[in-house]
């Protein structure tokens, strides 16, 4: 089964087109590597010894991306991860976001019908939900208003694919709603590449670990919390590759039960930010330099997954903890190779 992956040299889907070789997927990439750089398919292919075709086309240029379709007339399913996702800049920038991320997925989402797609997995975010009132949130707690332009556009793809869904009978979706993604492949040969200063929590742990950063702030400790620093939940890398993977295996084997459908993609465990921290030292053995501080705007107090639909439906089971996660971020951080601090191709 032929699948085109977008966003492919990302984070997630760098990731997850190993977790697809390895399931014997074929894979095609598309990426313009504004936020990624295409050697991290160097890096795929020495994990696979897969070289797969890679057009770095921008998809808000849909004559562009119809010429993707044109010359493989035989992609069954794609796995949507081109947008930008960094929610400081989204505040800052939310013009930005809503035209790339909303037009490319308008493109793909033509292509689709265009071309007779028949399986569509589209990567959502934990942040639809807002500052959830219930915890752990399931796929029916209902979404309350973004936190930021960027969860806004994730609110608003779904409802495109909801309503494109409800016209297109034959194509088949899946919305991923992902945590908090974090770690990297065991081989230490992809891994999360952040090109400015990142913003995430582990990476910017593995900064201050590395010296690149001299320290780093822990954004509030007076939360409502068991140490007073905000919870998330925090899924291996690989565990959310492949939640990809077996749902392209749930809709090929036609055991959806609608045409659209939401999982959330979490381990259900909450991890407070002061917790965090001791797992890296612990697995480390390093000491980090941090400063308490402040919270941090925008954040909420705490969001953890209750993934048990995804895990019966999909027969999907994450198996990677917060130390897994430590270990291979550190070991990333300490291999990853020149190409990963700058974007580009
Ligand atoms: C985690 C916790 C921070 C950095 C974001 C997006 C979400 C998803 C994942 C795309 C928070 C604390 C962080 C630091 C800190 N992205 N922190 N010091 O904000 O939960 O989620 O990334 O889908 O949509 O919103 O992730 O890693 O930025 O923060 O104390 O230097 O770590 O306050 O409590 P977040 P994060």
């Amino acid at each position: 089964m032929k699948i085109l992956v977008t966003g492919g040299c990302g984070f997630i889907g760098s990731h997850t087109i190993v977790d697809l070789l390895e399931n014997g997927f074929e894979v095609i990439n598309v990426d313009d590597n504004s936020r990624s750089n295409v050697k991290a398919l160097e890096g795929v292919q020495a994990i696979s010894g897969v070289q797969i075709p890679h057009y770095s086309t921008d998809l808000c240029d849909l004559a562009a991306t119809r010429k993707i379709f044109q010359e493989h007339s035989d992609i069954e399913g794609i796995i949507h991860f081109a947008a930008y996702k960094a929610v400081g800049e989204s505040v800052e920038k939310p013009i930005l976001y809503y035209q790339n991320n909303l037009n490319s997925l308008a493109n793909i989402l033509a292509c689709v019908e265009e071309f007779g797609v028949k399986d569509f997995i589209f990567s959502s975010s934990c942040s639809v939900y807002g500052n959830a009132d219930e915890l752990p949130v399931t796929e029916t707690t209902p979404m309350k208003e973004a936190e930021s332009p960027y969860a806004h556009t994730k609110q608003i793809g779904e409802g495109m694919i909801q309503h494109f869904a409800k016209v297109h009978p034959d194509t088949r979706f899946v919305a991923l709603r992902y945590f908090n993604p974090a770690g990297a492949h065991p081989s230490g040969l992809i891994g999360e590449a952040s090109f400015d200063k990142p913003t995430n929590l582990v990476p910017v742990i593995t900064d201050t670990a590395s010296g690149k950063r001299e320290k780093m702030m822990v954004f509030g400790t007076d939360y409502d919390t068991r140490d007073g620093s905000c919870v998330r939940d925090y899924i291996y890398i690989m565990d959310l590759a492949n939640a990809h993977t077996k749902s392209l295996q749930y809709l090929q084997a036609g055991k959806n039960q609608a045409n659209y459908e939401v999982f959330n993609v979490g381990i259900g465990e909450g991890v407070t930010v002061l917790e965090a921290l001791n797992a890296f030292e612990k697995v480390t053995g390093l000491k980090l330099n941090y400063e308490l501080t402040d919270r941090r705007p925008g954040d909420v107090e705490a969001i953890y997954s209750d993934y048990e639909y995804a895990a019966k439906t999909l027969d999907w089971k994450p198996k990677g903890s917060i130390e897994d996660i430590m270990r291979t971020a550190w070991q990333w951080e300490q291999k990853r190779p020149e190409w990963s601090f700058k974007s580009g191709d």
